[in-house]
């Protein structure tokens, strides 16, 4: 899969392409400045020889990518994806984005509407497939690709076929995918495991997690759904 990754020049963008061209996929790193984006694929070629990267300006990224990933920040979006629109139309587009800022006195910057997703989803139109996902994944997980991540995938989004497509770009990454509805639910997403805090999770004593009894469903691309107390259900026949 040709995957464009916007904002791809940051820590978790690179550290979603590292992993994707680890599981063979090919990343095309999409920036505001072209010449940012060339230099970070070059950096990225070093993280993993054997795969396909490249840069682009985001525009062109979002053109060349079958999936475009939104890996910007929040203050970002409505810019960025007034000039990517007419390039995501029918293409399934991931969002990473959390609206948070860092450094002011409140962390949660409310989006125009219900969420960074649901207001991508807005303005790129329905076309466009947007899935949420990944929001929880940090950058530092990511980029620790020496390790399993030691957490499970949740998305969201009303597109069924997009969220299955998700569910498979996931599974390559070994990732268990929860299903928490079509929508950002805050409640469900206590049916997954969260990533370790940094402090707790030592990299040289982690367990990788395809070995880990506690990770039984690594590298499914099965979706399992929250359940609507908040519990993870499997789906029937599993
Ligand atoms: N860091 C994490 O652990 C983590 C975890 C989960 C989700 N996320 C979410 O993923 C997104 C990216 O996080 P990050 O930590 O990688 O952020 P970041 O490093 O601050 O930014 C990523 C890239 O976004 C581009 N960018 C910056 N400001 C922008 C703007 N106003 N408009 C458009 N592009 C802009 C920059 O690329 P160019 O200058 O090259 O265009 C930058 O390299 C955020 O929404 C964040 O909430 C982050």
């Amino acid at each position: 899969m040709r995957i464009a990754i916007l904002g791809g020049t940051g820590k978790e963008g690179a550290g979603l392409a590292v992993r994707w061209l680890q599981a063979g996929h090919e990343i095309v790193i999409g920036s505001r400045d072209a010449d940012r984006a060339r230099a970070k694929a070059a950096e990225l070629t070093g993280a993993a020889p054997s795969g396909r990267v490249h840069g682009l300006a985001n525009r062109a990224a979002a053109e060349t990518g079958e999936v475009v990933v939104l890996a910007f920040p929040a203050v970002g979006v409505e810019a960025t994806l007034r000039e990517v629109k007419e390039a995501c139309r029918g293409k399934v587009v991931i969002s990473a984005v959390v609206p948070l800022t860092f450094g002011g006195g409140r962390l949660f910057t409310p989006p125009p509407v219900g969420s960074s997703a649901e207001q991508a989803q807005e303005i790129l139109g329905p076309e466009a497939r947007v899935v949420a996902a990944f929001h929880h994944i940090a950058a530092h997980e990511l980029s620790a690709s020496e390790h399993d991540i030691e957490c499970d995938l949740l998305l969201c989004g009303a597109d069924a076929e997009a969220k299955r497509a998700v569910a498979e770009l996931a599974a390559s990454l070994g990732l268990r995918v929860v299903d928490v509805g079509r929508s950002p639910t805050p409640a469900r997403s206590r049916a997954s495991r969260p990533c370790s805090p940094p402090s707790t999770a030592a990299t040289s004593s982690r367990t990788p997690a395809s070995r880990s009894p506690a990770c039984p469903e690594r590298r499914s691309a099965a979706i399992v759904r929250a359940g609507p107390a908040g519990a993870a259900v499997a789906p029937r026949g599993r």
